[in-house]
This record gives C-alpha cells, sequence and structure tokens, in this order.
C-alpha cells in the first residue's frame, strides 16, 4: 500500500493498509454477526478514537488488574528478556498507547540492541502518535508504523533486520476463540526465525468475582466502551441503535474459562442499518457478544504454542499469579500430535 514517508523525518515510516477495507470489514461483520441466530460482532471495531480513549481509562480503572500485573512483570524481567532476546527490533501487534511498552524499550536502549520499532495497529491515531513520541523519547530508534489488522495484515510486517520480538501484550490473544487462537499463534509464528521471539501477554484463571469485576467496574467506564461498538455502527455504517437500549453484561463462563461479554436488549425493537438496508430485529433480553477474553493456566498455554510450532522459554507472573507473560521461540522439532491435544 501507500508508503506514507515523511521526507521532514527519516527516522518514521508508516504504512497503512486500512483505506476503504476496514470499513468493507465492518460491514461483511455486521451482516455476518447480526443475522445469525445468535448474534455476535467481532472485537476489533471497539477501537475507533473514543474507544481507544475509554480503553485507556480501562486501564487505570481499580478492579482492571491486568495492566498492573504485566507492567510490574515488565518491570522485574524487562533486563533478563532483553540480554535473552538480544533484540535489535521489536514488533508489537495490537501495540495501541505502547504505555507498557516503554519498559521494555527502555531495557532494549539499555542493552543498546535495539534500532527498530514496529507497532502493529488498527487505529490509526494510536499508531501515529506513539512513532512520534517514541522517536522523540528514544534518539537514534526507527519507527515503522503498520496501520492494519493483525489478522489480515501480518505479511505487511516488514523483514526483519536483526534478532526480532514480537510482543503481543494486554491478553489480546485471550479474544479469539480457541481455534482461530491457534491460527493466529501460527502466523505470528511466521513472523519468527530461529533467533526471535514472540512475548505474550495472558490473563489467567481465577476468582471469577475478580475477573467479573475486571470487566464491569463501578463507574461504568467499561460498559461505555461496550456500547462504543453501536456508536461505531451508527457513524460507519448509517446505523440507529440507542446505546442506552442496551445493558452491558460481562459473565465467567466457567466451562470455558471465558469472560463474556455482551449487550443485552432491554426491550423488543428493531434497529436499521441503512448502509447495508438491514432491519435488525432485537427481542426483549436478547443478548449480542461483543467479546471473549480467554482466561489461562499453563498448561492451556503450553497447549496453544505447541500447536503452533512454538515452544516455552520463559513463564513469567507477577506474585499474585493474576497475570503471566510468556517467552517462546520456534520449536525446534515439528509437533506433530500438539494440534489433536484439545485443550481450549
Ligand atoms: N497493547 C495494549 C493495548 C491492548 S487493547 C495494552 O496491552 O494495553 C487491544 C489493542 O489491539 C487496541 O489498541 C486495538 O486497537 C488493537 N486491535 C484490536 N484488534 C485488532 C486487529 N484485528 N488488528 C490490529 N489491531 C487490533
Ligand atoms: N484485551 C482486553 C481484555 O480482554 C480488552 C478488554 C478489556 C475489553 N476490557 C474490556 C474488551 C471490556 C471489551 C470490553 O482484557
Amino acid at each position: 500500500m501507500e508508503p506514507i514517508a515523511n521526507p521532514a523525518d527519516p527516522t518514521i515510516r508508516i504504512d497503512s493498509h486500512l483505506d476503504g477495507a476496514q470499513g468493507r470489514s465492518l460491514a461483511d461483520d455486521v451482516l455476518d454477526g447480526l443475522t445469525r441466530p445468535f448474534k455476535e460482532l467481532p472485537p476489533k471495531h471497539f477501537y475507533d478514537a473514543r474507544g481507544a480513549e475509554l480503553f485507556d481509562q480501562i486501564c487505570e480503572l481499580p478492579e482492571y488488574y491486568p495492566t498492573r500485573a504485566e507492567r510490574a512483570i515488565l518491570q522485574e524481567s524487562a533486563a533478563e528478556l532483553a540480554a535473552l532476546t538480544g533484540a535489535a527490533e521489536l514488533v508489537e501487534l495490537g501495540s495501541g498507547t505502547a504505555a507498557k511498552t516503554r519498559v521494555l524499550l527502555d531495557a532494549l536502549h539499555e542493552a543498546g540492541t535495539l534500532r527498530r520499532y514496529v507497532p502493529v495497529d488498527v487505529t490509526e491515531s494510536m499508531v501515529r502518535e506513539c512513532a512520534q513520541t517514541l522517536t522523540e523519547e528514544y534518539p537514534g530508534l526507527r519507527v515503522h508504523g503498520v496501520i492494519g489488522d493483525f489478522e489480515r495484515h501480518l505479511d505487511q510486517v516488514p523483514d526483519a533486520t536483526g534478532p526480532r520480538l514480537v510482543a503481543f501484550l494486554g491478553g489480546t490473544i485471550g479474544n479469539f476463540p480457541p481455534g482461530s487462537r491457534r491460527r493466529f499463534l501460527r502466523e505470528i509464528a511466521g513472523l519468527l526465525g530461529p533467533d526471535d521471539h514472540l512475548l505474550m501477554g495472558t490473563d489467567l484463571v481465577k476468582d471469577p468475582d475478580v475477573l467479573e469485576a475486571a470487566y464491569d467496574d463501578a463507574q461504568g467506564v467499561t460498559a461505555e466502551f461496550n456500547r462504543n461498538v453501536l456508536r461505531v455502527l451508527n457513524r460507519e455504517l448509517d446505523a440507529n441503535f440507542d446505546p442506552e437500549d442496551f445493558d452491558h453484561i460481562a459473565r465467567f463462563d466457567p466451562e470455558h474459562e471465558w469472560i463474556e461479554m455482551r449487550l443485552r436488549a432491554r426491550r423488543e425493537h428493531t434497529t436499521h442499518v441503512r448502509a447495508l438496508d438491514l432491519p435488525v430485529r432485537f427481542a426483549a433480553g436478547e443478548e449480542l457478544r461483543t467479546e471473549i477474553s480467554a482466561k489461562f493456566t499453563p498448561e492451556r498455554l503450553r497447549g496453544d504454542l505447541s500447536a503452533a510450532g512454538l515452544e516455552l522459554v520463559r513463564w513469567l507472573t507477577d506474585p499474585d499469579e493474576l497475570f503471566a507473560l510468556s517467552l517462546s521461540r520456534v520449536a525446534d522439532t515439528p509437533t506433530a500430535v500438539a494440534s489433536s491435544n484439545g485443550s481450549g
């Protein structure tokens, strides 16, 4: 796609792969997801500029422990990770504001190996702002931003320029259902050569009350974030949802060990998605699933990694074992049995 080189600043390059395509993907996802017997939308559409802002607020909430726990692990182990990986470049999937990433960038910068940072995110403003501020904060660092959908545009990640560390933080891997999760991990493995590593954040199975509170905070920020997807549909597809027609639901599913985020219609009504000429009827109490957020055990993660041809190098947790960071690399030997080990 269009490389947007900034002649004033050769340290920054931003490629955008979204022009128009993202809109089509939203239309397809709405057409698919809202005409099913069980309505569902994929979570990537939460993150317009307002959604990204609300997510930043979520990260500061007292109930939302994952951000603090993951930052604590990073602070504890960044120097070790820098030494283990010797990374010359950091590729980050779903980079957002790269707030926690700075802990890693600091350590790699300190170690003197880091040359390039490659943030990949669907939210254009985030990639641009983060390229600007990080090149200012880290003299000598080049930033090659990729604005795109990591499910469709991983092949647009530029070729490695030295030992590579791919970071996938925030527990975002948990937003994939188990089968797609393994497929996606396999695609990530395709970004890794023999000297490269994947650093991934996963939220851990714990007391359901703690989990549900993290996705249903007292101030209602998460509820607003959840409803924001309806505002995205109103704006992008000329729909006429009233977000206040829906209650925010966050429920732990003990069988699958994941949190489900849903929007529940308060009354029977029909919404029109005018850009698709699509009427969508909701029964009173009908629920639309907007996200799952899978919780992990070490066994589940090992199974997923191994099914993707990856092997664990380090398993790092915070003192309360709320969250885990795993460092992995491409496995020496292909694992033939792994894919039939269906721990979800
Ligand atoms: N890494 C940050 C942000 C996590 S929120 C943290 O740990 O706090 C998830 C991020 O992934 C958001 O910035 C969102 O814009 C991005 N994202 C979600 N789905 C995406 C997709 N399909 N492709 C690219 N980015 C995506
Ligand atoms: N990846 C984050 C998670 O699963 C995203 C997230 C946090 C989220 N809180 C949310 C998504 C509330 C939707 C609604 O923890």
